[in-house]
């Protein structure tokens, strides 16, 4: 039996996303900590493409594009193949071919590789005409991915507990503006972020508390005050990121300096994201940023952006470009 696969090409579009709150807590039993985060998905976007392949492979375009594997570790293959392995018994699916986008900073916090993982996802799901697949099926698949997979399925503005994979919406009206800066050959790995964290914790024999979403946080976003929501960012990463990254204490430093109102680690850093109040102000700090900031590459964003969505069915593709590398073996 083969299901109702296209035979042409379908593009899903996924963003990045900062964390607003990162409260974290004690390690579990999995290795894992508990986690209490206010995610928010922002227009920086990469583009997942698929289309049916005689082979698994995945290419990668774009500005980070050397940074990203293209061999069976990367994220989206990973993504395509599990989801393929939960096809009805007896339909036979042919592999696809993944084509990346690449314009979301690598390895910087803002959950990239998790991004593709979840537009591959979409992707799949809509090439393969799997139908069964529903979006609780889709998010269970998500969740044994990693932690920010599920939250990139849904976007906006949501609220990450278990090790961040349980997703919870928030209620929040209007935009914030964002300064993104991603700092060139800082990436860094999160189990060793989590790792100075829990490190820095015991060298100060700090007591770690079960980890707390901020109501105060929650009252700024239903409001959207992006005064009060400045004055709740908070990230308990941010400290091993900094540990870890002493170049990035200069950046928040030279950031607020030029008159943004909050700075923060993203996740578990590098990228530094600067809260602004408005889009003239946001292209005056990104001025300011790159004439006298340490050097990095600086984006401006606005959030909350939506999650995965399907953006372009083609009928054919058009012939792969020679400078493409080959097809990975599977
Ligand atoms: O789930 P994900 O693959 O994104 O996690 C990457 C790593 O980050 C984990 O292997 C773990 O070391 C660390 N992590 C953690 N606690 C979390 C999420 C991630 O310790 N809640």
């Amino acid at each position: 039996m083969r299901s109702a696969e296209m035979s042409g090409v379908v593009s899903c579009r996924v963003p990045g996303k900062i964390n607003l709150d990162l409260s974290v807590g004690p390690v579990r039993e999995d290795g894992y900590h508990e986690l209490s985060t206010v995610f928010h998905a922002v227009s920086v976007y990469d583009r997942v493409t698929v289309q049916l392949a005689d082979r698994w492979s995945v290419h990668v375009s774009g500005p980070y594009a050397d940074r990203v594997p293209t061999d069976d570790t990367n994220l989206a293959l990973v993504a395509a193949r599990t989801l393929a392995r939960r096809r009805p018994r007896g339909l036979r699916l042919s592999p696809v071919r993944i084509d990346i986008d690449k314009q979301i900073p690598v390895a910087g916090g803002m959950a990239g590789g998790s991004a593709d993982a979840a537009g591959a996802l979409v992707a799949c799901r809509e090439l393969w005409g799997l139908d069964h697949v529903e979006n609780d099926l889709l998010e269970e698949i998500a969740a044994g991915l990693g932690s920010d997979v599920p939250f990139l399925l849904h976007g906006g503005t949501a609220i990450g507990s278990g090790r961040g994979e349980q997703v919870t919406p928030v209620l929040a009206r209007g935009e914030l503006h964002w300064v993104l800066w991603a700092g060139e050959g800082l990436g860094l790995s999160t189990p060793a972020v989590y790792a100075e964290c829990d490190r820095l914790r015991a060298e100060q024999g700090r007591r770690v508390d079960p980890p707390q979403p901020s109501g105060e946080l929650m009252t700024a976003l239903r409001r959207m005050d992006p005064e009060a929501v400045a004055e709740h960012l908070h990230n308990d990463l941010q400290e091993a990121a900094v540990s870890l990254r002493p170049i990035l204490a200069e950046v928040l430093e030279v950031g607020l300096d030029l008159g943004a109102r909050a700075g923060i680690v993203s996740g578990s850093g590098p990228t530094v994201a600067f809260l602004v109040g408005t889009q003239a102000q946001a292209i005056d700090l990104s001025v300011g940023l790159a004439a006298n900031g340490p050097k990095g590459d600086i984006l401006r964003a606005v959030g909350p952006a939506a999650g995965a969505a399907l953006v372009q069915w083609r009928a054919s593709a058009p012939p792969p470009g020679p400078q493409l590398p080959g097809p990975v073996p599977g």
